[in-house]
């Protein structure tokens, strides 16, 4: 099992090298709050995931699970709630929330669990952004190794196609961090993930916070235009991607997740 790191300092001597501090939730936790409440007031994504890998009475990790806001949700069905946060300084909001979920630090790569021991992986827009520049097979390993056989991956991912929300990411350049659509979709296919759009929306109490997260989550000119062509707007169309694989059942045989190496993993 990988160790666990310094709890108490995000840049202690063992900090990880993979850790990245996300711009939305590391700089801004509570604006980030703010948009995590405008999700999905319909809950069709909830009852995506929950269709795609159901966890009631089952062991969940959110993986990369910044302040936790999703935590206690998952808590209400789980038998069990691990948050996974490689940034020491999301860790007590996550701590704090209701429903008793176990707060871990680590990442993608170094999960602090045993092989074979978490029935339901989720990562909401966490670690898995594939691209040329971003290799995310290390935190794919590291997922199929805790996972049981016939466990799932959910990768909650942002579709960067359907919905308005897509529109706003095409027109900022920040979306290249996020890797090129048809990229991540043979990305996920080549190690043998399905991956399902999800059309939902964001819902927000009130027009100031649509801005204010609209701002922190795209370059100002991107926010502002968009806001000027939507002068009544208090939300927007979000398309979601969900990536979903399942560990091998069995454990006689090495797990194959991986394309063969002939395989064109970033053709685009
Ligand atoms: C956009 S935030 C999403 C937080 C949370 N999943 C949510 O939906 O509220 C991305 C999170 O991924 C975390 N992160 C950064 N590098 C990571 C890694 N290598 N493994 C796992 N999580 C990571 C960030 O610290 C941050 O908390």
């Amino acid at each position: 099992m990988p160790s666990l790191w310094n709890e108490q300092s995000p840049t202690s001597g063992n900090a990880p090298a993979d850790f990245a501090k996300a711009p939305n939730q590391g700089l801004h936790p509570e604006l980030y709050e703010i948009e995590n409440a405008a999700i999905d007031h319909d809950d069709t994504l909830w009852h995506e995931l929950i269709g795609a890998a159901p966890w009631a009475g089952k062991r969940i990790v959110d993986l990369g699970c910044g302040t936790g806001y999703w935590l206690p949700r998952y808590a209400a069905d789980a038998r069990e709630v691990i948050g996974i946060e490689p940034d020491a300084a999301l860790l007590p909001a996550a701590r704090a929330r209701s429903g008793g979920a176990t707060v871990l630090r680590g990442s993608a790569e170094h999960i602090p669990l045993p092989g074979d021991s978490v029935d339901v992986v989720h990562a909401r827009f966490a670690y898995f952004f594939p691209s040329d520049e971003n290799d995310c097979d290390p935190g794919l390993d590291e997922v199929m190794r805790v996972l049981r056989p016939g466990g799932s991956l959910v990768v909650i991912d942002n579709d960067q196609r359907r919905g308005e929300f897509a529109d706003l990411l095409a027109e900022s350049s920040w979306a290249d961090a996020q890797g090129e659509g048809r990229a991540i979709h043979r990305w996920w296919a080549d190690r043998g993930a399905e991956t399902n759009p999800v059309m939902s929306s964001w819902s927000f109490d009130s027009r100031a916070d649509l801005a204010a997260v609209l701002r922190m989550e795209f370059p100002s000119e991107v926010a502002g235009d968009w806001l000027a062509r939507h002068p009544d707007a208090t939300g927007l169309s979000y398309g979601y991607l969900l990536h979903l694989l399942t560990a091998p059942a069995g454990t006689a045989a090495p797990r194959q997740h991986k394309p063969p190496p002939t395989a064109t993993r970033h053709e685009r």
